[in-house]
């Protein structure tokens, strides 16, 4: 998804903007550009796809003594993507660059087109930069032209603007689209950013800007439109996410997930008990249904959880997709605890889905790996995952950590609600304990799926097949295969195919068969057998041998199916990744996908 920078200072202006923008790649994005300002002379430059083609063409044209300057990664929502498409965007005399969807950005251009501003893109943005100046021609005072622009647009918009009207500052403003306004640590030095990733290092003291929020920065001064701003520190450390010998962000993310689940259960699970220090245990008084909201593997998160909640919680849960659920006029009732769950905690349907919850009421609470972001701020309650920045846009170690966090809540709530025995919940506890061994990856289960992803390459199409949470889990083998390796897959509950999608098997129709040993076998073995009978391709992965199995993946013997799930998840990841490699897909940056979708 999009990502803004801007700098004014006095060190090399494109080398920041270009670093910043490199550590907003993995966001995802289509094209990229910068805008840099010396006295009153404004240098723009734009390229298609990766940053290298951006940083070649700064690397020629650029000098290197700009007073300032504004950056964009640009992932296309309206208008190709295409050069003239990409930010920053051009009036006659200044730049803009944008977070967001500006709403009604057709009526502004044709009032702006009557007056005779000339738009060259098919963006929304553009109409931003003419409506300033537009502003600015009537009433020659930048501050208002930019409040009054302000004013007109409607949607989710996170600005930088500069102008050779006043060529010392930049004019920002946050609405929807999260941006951060940074003092950098050298003098008279200002930084802004959509994620504070890029601050790391360069600042520490910053402003998380809340929606409405805007002003003008110069070197020496930055001036905040109203009060609702403070300031807060940035952490200094680098966590900037290297490699470590993988050969992509998402292998080293899946080998990262025993880790990572471990880190997320430290000082929640006790010997005896499942502890929360951020929620209070009164969160689930007088609650008697859960509703969860997300989007993409979050999604994925939630159903799985949602079986865990009925089942040990004694709770009623469902789960929504946020946008549908943001259409739909729902009913919410104050007994609902509504919780979000999300990555980034920057999607804006998920977000969007919070607001409602929050507006009509309800308790909200988000499980979250992102503190500071907009969900973490706007919530009630908040849990973090824990998992470390991800970068690879195909989400793994988020859903394992999610999963537990949920899981361990769950557990949390059957105790506060006193619906679970003893043995039961030490059972529980006992079996989360083991749940780093088996998101352990043995060379053996590597190697396996390496081998038979060349097996995988072709064929109309792909069925995972599950019961009960390992249909989630089946839409999320799904999902992963689709999201890198273009090959089209659908996760199905097991005892539903026979309803319609077993008309398509035949040998070319691979069936992904999720066949836990602890969780209703007998019955995804009837399943399985079905299709096997009208001859789909059939890889099973059990614990338990398979002879009508075409290809087998044998995962580990447990007392648990929790424990079945996670080592399923491991195969199922590695699974993606190994076909994708053998297509020679970008693993990390898979086409048309974002990591963060901060537009609806
Ligand atoms: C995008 C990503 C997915 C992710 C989804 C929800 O579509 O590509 O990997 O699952 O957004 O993101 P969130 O940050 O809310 O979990």
């Amino acid at each position: 998804m999009c990502g803004i920078v801007g700098y004014i200072g006095k060190q090399e202006t494109t080398k920041i903007l270009l670093d910043g923008l490199k550590e907003l790649e993995y966001r995802g994005y289509d094209s990229a550009g910068i805008a840099v300002l010396k006295k009153d002379k404004i240098d723009v430059f734009k390229a298609l796809g990766k940053l290298i083609n951006l940083e070649e063409k700064v690397k020629t044209s650029a000098s290197n003594d700009y007073e300032l300057g504004i950056g964009h990664t640009r992932w296309a929502t309206h208008g190709k993507p295409t050069e003239l498409n990409a930010h920053p965007h051009l009036g006659e005399y200044s730049y803009v660059v944008h977070n967001g969807i500006i709403e009604n950005y057709k009526e502004l251009k044709e009032e702006l087109s009557s007056k005779g501003h000339k738009f060259v893109s098919q963006t929304d943005t553009e109409v931003i930069v003419h409506l300033f100046e537009n502003f600015y021609n009537q009433l020659n005072d930048t501050k208002k032209a930019f409040q009054n622009t302000i004013s007109r647009l409607e949607g989710a918009f996170s600005i930088l603007l500069i102008t050779k009207a006043d060529p010392t500052k930049i004019f920002f403003f946050k609405h929807g689209s999260p941006l951060i306004v940074a003092q950098g640590n050298e003098k008279e030095e200002v930084l802004f950013s959509s994620s504070d990733a890029p601050l790391i290092g360069l600042a520490s003291s910053v402003v998380y800007l809340e929606d409405g929020v805007g002003g003008i920065a110069s070197a020496n001064e930055i001036e905040f439109f109203n009060d609702n701003y403070s300031w807060s520190s940035l952490p200094t450390s680098k966590q900037f996410a290297q490699k470590d010998g993988y050969r992509f962000f998402m292998e080293k993310e899946i080998y990262e997930q025993s880790t990572v689940v471990s880190d997320c259960m430290i000082g929640r699970l006790k010997d005896n008990e499942i502890l929360f220090d951020e929620i209070e245990s009164s969160i689930i008084d007088g609650i008697n249904e859960i509703k969860i909201c997300a989007c993409g593997t979050s999604y994925h998160a939630g159903l799985t959880a949602s079986y865990l909640f009925e089942r040990l919680s004694k709770v009623k849960c469902n789960v929504e997709i946020a946008s549908e659920f943001r259409y739909k006029d729902p009913l919410l009732t104050k007994d609902t605890l509504f919780i979000v769950i999300s990555q980034s905690g920057e999607t804006a349907d998920t977000l969007e889905a919070l607001k409602m919850a929050k507006k009509a009421g309800l308790k909200t609470l988000v499980v979250c790996n992102v503190d500071n972001s907009s969900m973490t701020r706007t919530a009630d309650a908040t849990i973090l995952t824990r998992a470390g920045i991800e970068k690879g846009v195909a989400s793994t170690k988020a859903f394992s950590t999610q999963t537990v966090v949920l899981w361990m809540l769950a557990l949390y709530f059957a105790k506060a609600k006193n619906v679970i025995s003893d043995e039961v919940l030490q059972k529980e506890l006992h079996t989360l304990r083991e749940v780093p061994k088996s998101l352990c990856i043995s060379d053996k289960i590597h190697e396996k799926m390496k081998r038979l992803s060349k097996r995988y390459l072709h064929g109309h199409g792909f069925f995972f097949i599950g019961r009960d949470v390992f249909f989630p889990l089946a839409l999320e083998g799904a999902l992963k295969l689709k999201e890198i390796s273009y090959l089209h897959a659908e996760g199905y509950p097991a005892g539903e195919m026979k309803h319609g999608p077993i008309a398509l098997a035949d040998p070319e129709l691979f069936t992904i068969a999720l066949m836990p040993q602890n969780l209703l076998y007998d019955k995804i073995k009837s399943n399985v057998e079905e299709l096997s009978a009208r001859d789909s391709t059939i890889c099973a992965i059990s614990p338990l041998d398979f002879e009508l199995a075409d290809d087998f993946v044998k995962i580990n013997k447990t007392d648990h199916y929790m424990l079945e799930f996670f080592e399923m998840l491991i195969v199922l990841q590695l699974f993606s990744m190994e076909i994708s490699i053998r297509l020679g897909n970008d693993v990390d940056m898979p086409r048309n996908l974002a990591k963060s979708v901060t537009v609806e």
